[in-house]
């Protein structure tokens, strides 16, 4: 039996009163899976786990972290409890040293520990140690993106939670993002992941859901899910045409 890390049931939430952006949708995430979030732009998938993650006020429903109920955790308090969010954007300090930006994402951990646990993030990530020193604002696409989920991992979280961490980066650096995720998830870490790049994500996911007008409208097996006619008409707006799965799409740098 897996064992589920987050539980997110029957989930209402949004920015005002009244209007609900995200309507009862329902996700579990295992443990050491990687589970992909897809859907139409405006779906409201960031809505959905900013509202997971503590940032857009829910009105109905539960999330459960650990069998623990997280729903009315404060943002602030998330990371403890052991949910990393890492935001599509502004998820690192520009003007401050790479080293810095580790330092401070360090907070809850005790400072004895904090040396050897920036030396893990080195080693697990090695372009950022040749840019310890650089301003974080001033690394390409794709190292920043690895300097925010460094940033989030830092800390050991119980599930790391990334909204569109590809967005904006050329195909080389889509590449670059997606090995590294699948990379963690290797060493154990349980990932949700929102993306609008449906393949290259579905290539690493293990289970994918796909959010429509805030509900989720379907579910299925990462791999079976490229290929599935209720996908490509509701998300891809056609059937993929000849989409041969190869497993290895962000690989292959097609994405
Ligand atoms: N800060 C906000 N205040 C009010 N409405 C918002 C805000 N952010 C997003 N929305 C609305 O929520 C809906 C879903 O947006 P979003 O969650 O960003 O979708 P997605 O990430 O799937 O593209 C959209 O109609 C959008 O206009
Ligand atoms: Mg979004």
């Amino acid at each position: 039996m897996s064992e589920t890390v987050l539980d997110v049931r029957d989930l209402e939430a949004g920015y005002e009163p009244g209007v609900p952006i995200v309507r009862r949708a329902s996700i579990t995430v295992n443990k050491s899976e990687i589970v992909v979030v897809l859907g139409p732009n405006g779906a409201g998938k960031s809505s959905f786990i900013k509202a997971i993650a503590g940032l857009v006020p829910i009105t109905g429903g539960t999330v459960f972290l650990d069998g623990k109920d997280i729903t009315a955790a404060p943002a602030h308090t998330m990371v403890r409890l052991g949910l990393a969010f890492v935001p599509q954007t502004e998820n690192i300090f520009p003007l401050m040293s790479v080293e810095d930006n580790l330092k401070v994402a360090c907070g809850i951990l005790q400072r004895r520990e904090i040396p050897a646990r920036i030396d893990e993030m080195y080693a697990a990530f090695p372009d950022l140690v040749r840019q310890r020193r650089t301003a974080a604002g001033n690394l390409s696409g794709g190292q920043r993106q690895m300097l925010a989920v460094a940033r989030a991992l830092v800390v050991h979280p119980k599930v790391l939670v990334l909204d569109e961490p590809s967005a904006g980066l050329s195909p080389k650096f889509v590449s670059m993002v997606f090995e590294m995720l699948a990379g963690i998830r290797k060493s154990g870490v349980t990932i949700l992941l929102v993306e609008q790049n449906a393949k290259a994500a579905l290539a690493i996911g293990d289970r994918a859901y796909v959010l429509v007008e805030g509900r989720d409208r379907h579910e299925g097996i990462a791999s079976e899910l490229w290929n599935d006619p209720v996908v490509a008409e509701l998300y891809l707006g056609q059937r993929p045409l000849g989409a041969q799965r190869t497993g290895h799409a962000a690989r292959g740098g097609t994405a």
